[in-house]
């Protein structure tokens, strides 16, 4: 396994993002109105389990620094302080659940856990499945191995990012005698992802034209609109989930071909796929996920990761709008972004080095 195309498993962390609240719930009958406390709450998918929340009635309060959005959530209580040490704020308060959503090395969930575990029911903690070790099977279910580091004591969440996570969930449930409720995203997509990962590919299917298509399409993908994980958070918590959960999309195989179709479905426009062998792309140097976003091809040492068992989540609520919705609705929030931000994407590769791989790979078919 080459580094680049291991990189995706250690990376689909925590980069932040602005916001754009348009949470949608699945029919629900009425909650009974919770306090619910999430350590985080203003990058991305914070600021949707806020709005889920809330749309259910329950009461909020946010715990962080006050750096990120500052101005978000004007009438929602805000607790500052620091989870590196500063956690006075949450002392002498009570809470039905608590949702971590920025702890990725152990010893700080630990410490914000302890102090919460007599005064909330519930520890939602946020995790991924990069816990997940490498070389993993398809149709892996919550019991797969796990990444593990040579020092646990360290705290490179850059280097370590899947083993802390892994034993941030173990730290929570210590923490919390059985009340934690751990659950791991795949890559979160949708409104408000300022890493650009998964909107690479609505802007660039909008655009229109001959679009560079990685592999055969029959590649699997997985990724989970931030809306719905937002809303089936706020469900676990009302039912009071414990345990581990897988939580990425969607129920059923969604090949690269179907989130293509069904992204054009979505945006619209004049979009031509050119399907280009996962051989010709690797002598290009051009690397699955972190080049082309999303996409791993079927050979690859890691195809385990774009075919995680959900049956759980699934079962317990966990619900996916359509990959048409989400690339429609992810088009529309990147265009409210200042232009010259829209102007250089962070994920992805650049339209002209896209036209010089195509002009590559039709001069190879002519001859
Ligand atoms: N993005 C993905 O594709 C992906 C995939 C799988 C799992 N995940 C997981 O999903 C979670 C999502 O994170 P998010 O950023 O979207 O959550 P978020 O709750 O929207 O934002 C992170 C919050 O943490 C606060 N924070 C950061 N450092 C802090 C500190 N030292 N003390 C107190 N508060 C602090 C930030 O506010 P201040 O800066 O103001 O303190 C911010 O409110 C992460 O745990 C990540 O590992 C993400």
């Amino acid at each position: 396994m080459d580094h680049k195309r291991r990189e995706f498993v250690k990376t689909t962390a925590w980069a932040g993002a602005g916001v754009a609240l348009t949470a949608a719930l699945p029919v629900l009958s009425k909650a009974k109105p919770m306090k619910i406390l999430i350590l985080g709450g203003t990058a991305f998918l914070g600021p949707q389990i806020v709005e889920a929340a809330v749309a259910r009635s329950h009461v909020l309060t946010l715990f962080n620094r006050g750096k990120t959005n500052p101005g978000l959530f004007p009438d929602i209580e805000k607790l500052h302080g620091d989870r590196n040490g500063d956690l006075k704020s949450l002392e002498g308060r009570k809470w039905d659940a608590v949702i971590d959503t920025s702890g990725f090395v152990p010893r700080l969930v630990t410490m914000s856990a302890e102090l919460l575990a007599p005064n909330v029911k519930q520890y939602v903690f946020i995790s991924t499945i990069s816990v997940f070790g490498e070389g993993l099977k398809a149709g892996t279910a919550e019991d797969g191995p796990l990444a593990t580091m040579p020092d646990e004591s360290n705290e490179e969440v850059a280097k370590y990012y899947g083993a802390l996570k892994a034993l941030c969930e173990k730290a929570a449930d210590k923490a919390m005698s059985g009340r934690a409720w751990n659950v791991r995203p795949g890559l979160i997509v949708g409104p408000g992802d300022k890493t650009d990962r998964y909107t690479y590919w609505p802007v660039r299917v909008a655009r229109g034209g001959d679009v560079l298509a990685p592999g055969d399409g029959k590649d699997p993908v997985q990724y989970i609109d931030v809306r719905d994980l937002a809303s089936w958070i706020v469900l676990g918590v009302e039912r009071d989930l414990t345990g581990t959960y897988n939580a990425t999309g969607p129920a059923k195989t969604l090949t690269m071909k179907a989130m293509l179709d069904a992204i054009k479905k979505g945006v619209g426009g004049d979009a031509k796929f050119t399907w280009v062998p996962t051989e010709f792309l690797d002598k290009q140097n051009v690397a699955p996920w972190s080049d082309l976003p999303v996409w791993v091809p079927s050979d690859n040492g890691e195809v385990g990761f774009t075919q995680i068992n959900c049956a759980k989540a699934i079962a317990a609520g966990l619900t996916f709008r359509s990959a048409a919705v989400t690339a429609k609705d992810t088009l529309a929030w990147f265009k409210t972004l200042p232009v010259d931000r829209r102007g250089k994407l962070l994920a992805g590769i650049s339209a002209e080095k896209e036209r010089e791989l195509l002009a590559a790979w039709h001069a190879q078919k002519a001859k």
